[in-house]
């Protein structure tokens, strides 16, 4: 594929980026606000399609809009923010034994949040054990490879055709009176009930409504998915409740049911006296009858629950969940994840037709916008890497104000796509105020660097980053002509050019 940037200012010859002679699909574009970086993203991206879609070669471009100015045509747009549904989840496995798996998923994760705002070594290891227990609970083992392969998400969006809605819950038998008053239908209209499938046989209650009393009962996963960050939250606050009760879920709700039986008691001697009546005999044994039943109940799970202790999970538990103030501030970073909105599990509705694919991601906040081109940007590479060796570039990845989101920190995505995606024909296209931005590294690795006009103030620092006079700087003219170097393959050494703008 091949873009026309414009003409030599000397020789008048057209200068192309090839995206095969090239010795990568990588451009690096600085100028400050107004010099047209905007403009030129429009101009390149408009250029490969066209030249794409004349060779008939698949080319997807992903651009990432931080202002929301880079309107263009071929373009499918989704917004990004609290108030929209679309996003990833960012706890999906990847499968792949060599890549993927449980505890890259989690480091990947604990990364992220680190990110957005530092966390510290106790909080860390919780949701560490946290995520690791949630996913054993989905099936997923961290030390089998073989756990990691979620089901087909057709086959699941089949049979649960209109059940999206619902949560099923494990609810014992004994429970199951409990389960109902605390289901009742709100407006006449019902919100859980039992799914007779011969392949379910389960309770449900609607996603709403699972919260509060009704989270004793732990969520049944019917098909084996990743957990989602809803689930995250679900999963620490049942953690939590459990520790604020020093005991399991099963032996709370009983304590509660002795507390009711015990205020049913209690109301029913104060109406009465207050009407100088007293209780009858044989309302009194009734009554108390119902708190000892309670109290029984109460106990012998309390019983076994001590028992548990000894051996079994509850202990586990009680080791890695110990502190409530770190599990309830773990608790806490979790809502306020799910809050910002770009974990929502809702897949942004790009259309597969059209080539460009543009992320408004305007709305969110800075630290959320690096978190968001961070995760996109991993999914992309891992994707281009199982995609396997490619001739030609295939896909673009567009980051305005790109030096927000490539950082010199080790283990910055967009500096290893820099660096190793060319051969999976991943290209970066990144613009930024000055090249002062980028490590060395980062712009040796960069095929085509275009330098629109800069500031004053740096002209010296980015001079010295592009190994150029800084007089060559201060000759273009801005809008009119760029300094463009191309690195072509086999070429030992590649000037800087003038160019006219075409
Ligand atoms: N080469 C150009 N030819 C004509 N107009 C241009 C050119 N480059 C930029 N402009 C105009 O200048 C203004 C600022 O450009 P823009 O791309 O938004 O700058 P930046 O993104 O660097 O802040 C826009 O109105 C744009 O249309
Ligand atoms: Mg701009």
């Amino acid at each position: 594929m091949q873009v026309h940037l414009g003409n030599n200012v000397k020789t008048g010859q057209p200068v192309l980026l090839d995206t095969l002679s090239a010795i990568n699909g990588h451009v690096q574009i600085s100028g400050v606000t107004g010099m047209g970086k905007t403009h030129q993203i429009r101009a390149l991206v408009t250029g490969l399609v066209q030249s794409a879609s004349a060779a008939k070669q698949a080319l997807r471009i992903h651009v990432f809009d931080p202002h929301g100015d880079i309107d263009l045509p071929w373009s499918s747009e989704v917004k990004f923010s609290e108030a929209t549904p679309y996003g990833y989840n960012p706890l999906e496995i990847n499968p792949d034994p060599d890549y993927g798996g449980v505890r890259r998923a989690i480091q990947k994760f604990i990364a992220a949040i680190q990110k957005h705002k530092a966390i510290g070594t106790k909080q860390e290891a919780v949701m560490r054990y946290l995520l690791e227990d949630l996913y054993a609970s989905r099936g997923f083992k961290a030390d089998d490879p073989g756990t990691w392969i979620p089901d087909d998400p057709r086959m699941i969006r089949e049979k649960m055709a209109g059940k999206e809605n619902r949560i099923y819950l494990a609810v014992e038998k004994e429970h199951r009176e409990r389960f109902k008053a605390l289901t009742k239908p709100v407006d006449n209209r019902f919100i859980s009930g039992f799914d007779g499938d011969p392949e379910i046989m389960s309770w449900w209650v609607e996603k709403d409504y699972y919260v509060g009393d009704l989270l004793m009962w732990e969520p049944k996963s019917l098909f084996k998915t990743a957990p989602t960050i809803d689930d995250v939250v679900r999963f620490t606050e049942r953690k939590l409740k459990a520790q604020f009760c020093g005991s399991n879920s099963a032996a709370m709700a009983l304590l509660k049911d002795v507390n009711q039986a015990a205020r049913v008691y209690h109301r029913r001697v104060g109406d009465l006296s207050k009407r100088g009546a007293a209780l009858s005999e044989e309302e009194k044994a009734a009554l108390l009858a119902d708190l000892d039943k309670g109290k029984d109940k109460a106990l012998s799970a309390y019983g076994s629950y001590l028992d548990a202790i000894v051996t079994g999970r509850e202990l586990d538990d009680l080791i890695r969940y110990n502190s409530t103030e770190v599990l309830t501030s773990v608790y806490e970073r979790f809502q306020n994840l799910r809050a910002i909105g770009i974990y929502n599990p809702v897949p942004p509705p790009f259309d597969p037709s059209k080539p460009v694919w543009r992320y408004g991601i305007k709305p969110l906040e800075i630290p959320v916008q690096r978190m968001f081109v961070d995760m996109v940007c991993a999914r992309i590479f891992e994707r281009a890497m199982q995609r396997g060796f490619q001739k030609d570039v295939v896909e673009v990845i567009v980051c305005d104000e790109g030096a927000r989101y490539a950082t010199d920190e080790d283990g910055n995505i967009l500096n290893i796509i820099a660096n190793e995606a060319r051969k999976f024909g991943l290209a970066l296209w990144v613009a930024s105020q000055t090249p002062a931005h980028f490590t060395e590294d980062f712009l040796k690795a960069t095929g085509t660097i275009i330098v629109l006009g800069l500031a004053s103030a740096d002209t010296r620092m980015a001079a010295t980053k592009l190994a150029i006079e800084p007089e060559m700087l201060s000759r273009i003219t801005p809008q009119k002509t760029m300094l463009v170097q191309l690195k072509n393959r086999g070429e030992l050494r590649s000037d800087f050019q003038m160019v006219r703008l075409g």
